[in-house]
């Protein structure tokens, strides 16, 4: 305002000036018009400057808004959760890239229309959340599940708020967060705890068990040794046998709980299946079972590991191929290289394949579709965790061709890495 002022002071002042110097001898009548004249030019002057002044106020304001939209909409598209804002009738007016990548969803597919990411069964617990919100709950945060473009369901986390700007429609600013991988490693988690408790019950039995069971079993045998009628030795002989597979058993659950801590070094997975196979050897005789192995694919291949457990793992997944074949049956060992990182080795049989309702169950503990006293049902599960130890993965399926086939992935040791642990 203060440049205003000046610039009419300035003005009159310039023209007093001129008036001064040049209309000194002018008459009454002109020098009235002369006054006129210049009230007049000075507020169009000052018009033009107000009008000027208006139309700048007016365009930073502009920019302004531009500016903070455009923020808001950086803020938005940077947010690493799914954004969506829409009205209680789920029209959505904001859809950011978060969410366009995790629904699979286009801004042109969703704005202006219902969000289309509920699952129908989801519904009245929307309604509840937004209920919720509208009822003065600040911020309300579920567990739920939305799907994709595809169809496929994905396990999010919903945070939700009542959006409320100027005099338009409340809208509700939706936030969700793929939880997928934190639901399997709570599922791991509660899976991992069940099995240290279980693990824990088992080993103290174990240990209670093992002691009397040595005794048993010496007493069975010394008796045996000085009962020669048939009938009683051949009582014994199967009172032997169950008494071993007890012990068999209680040495496998304390494998199972107290392993110790695994040694790793670069091994050589061709000789150690070599060496495996040179150990059961007399137990494919006596299946009259016949094996046919190709480490060539693998020569020289190391991979690091504790030499004792990788045995104990081909030990017994091979155990299980006997078992499953019938005499005379057929075992396949192939080993093959993944890319530059893995080894896969495949164990396949012509065995009796693995009943469909069985395959989801053969990692746990104590699975065995052996008869009473013939499985301890812990062997996969021993498997399974040297093999996670080793960084590795293991499978079991039925093979097209008949029988099952295990496959067994393992790392291979660069040199260079870090070697013993
Ligand atoms: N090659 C295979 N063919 C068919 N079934 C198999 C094969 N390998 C494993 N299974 C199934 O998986 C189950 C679990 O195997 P796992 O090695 O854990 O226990 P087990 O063999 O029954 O007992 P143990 O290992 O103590 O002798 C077996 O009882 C069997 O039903
Ligand atoms: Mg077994």
């Amino acid at each position: 305002m203060l440049s205003s002022v000046s610039l009419v002071a300035i003005v009159f002042s310039a023209w007093e000036l001129v008036e001064n110097q040049l209309f000194r001898h002018v008459d009454y009548v002109t020098l009235h018009y002369l006054y006129i004249t210049r009230g007049i030019a000075s507020s169009l002057l000052l018009a033009l400057w107000a009008a000027w002044y208006v139309l700048r106020q007016r365009r930073k304001s502009e920019e302004e808004i531009r500016l903070s939209r455009e923020h808001y909409r950086r803020l938005l598209e940077a947010s690493p959760g799914a954004v969506a804002l829409y009205d209680p009738s789920l029209v959505v007016t904001e859809w950011n890239r978060t969410a366009e990548l995790l629904y699979g969803f286009s801004k042109a597919d969703v704005i202006g229309r219902r969000l289309p990411t509920v699952p129908p069964e989801r519904e009245p617990e929307l309604a509840e959340v937004l209920r919720r919100v509208q009822a003065g709950e600040p911020i309300a945060v579920v567990e739920t599940v939305r799907r994709d473009a595809k169809g496929a369901q994905i396990e999010v986390q919903l945070s939700l708020l009542l959006f409320q700007e100027g005099s338009t429609q409340d809208r509700f600013l939706e936030v969700t967060e793929d939880i997928r991988e934190r639901t399997r490693l709570r599922q791991t988690l509660i899976e991992i705890e069940k099995l240290t408790s279980m693990g824990r019950t088992a080993a103290g039995t174990a240990h209670h068990l093992n002691t009397p069971l040595a005794t048993m079993l010496l007493r069975v045998q010394m008796m045996r040794e000085r009962r020669h009628e048939e009938a009683t030795a051949a009582d014994l002989e199967r009172l032997e046998g169950s008494l071993l597979f007890c012990q068999q058993f209680v040495s496998r659950l304390l494998d199972f709980t107290r392993r110790p801590e695994a040694r790793k070094q670069p091994e050589d997975l061709g000789l150690t299946l070599e060496s495996v196979m040179g150990f059961l050897a007399p137990s494919v005789t006596a299946h009259g079972a016949r094996v046919a192995m190709d480490v060539r694919p693998v020569a020289g291949m190391k991979v690091l590991a504790d030499k004792n457990l990788l045995e104990v793992l081909f030990t017994i997944v091979l155990g299980n191929a006997l078992d499953a074949v019938p005499d005379g049956g057929r075992i396949e060992i192939r080993c093959a290289r993944h890319g530059a990182e893995t080894i896969v080795v495949e164990i396949a049989d012509n065995g009796s394949g693995i009943a469909v309702a069985d395959l989801p169950h053969l990692f746990e503990p104590f699975f065995t579709t052996k008869g009473p006293g013939k499985g301890t049902g812990l062997g996969l599960a021993i498997a399974r965790s040297v093999v996670l130890e080793h960084g590795g993965t293991i499978g079991l399926q039925n093979a097209s061709a008949g029988g099952a086939v295990a496959s067994i992935t393992l790392p291979i040791w660069q040199p260079g890495a870090a070697e013993a642990t």
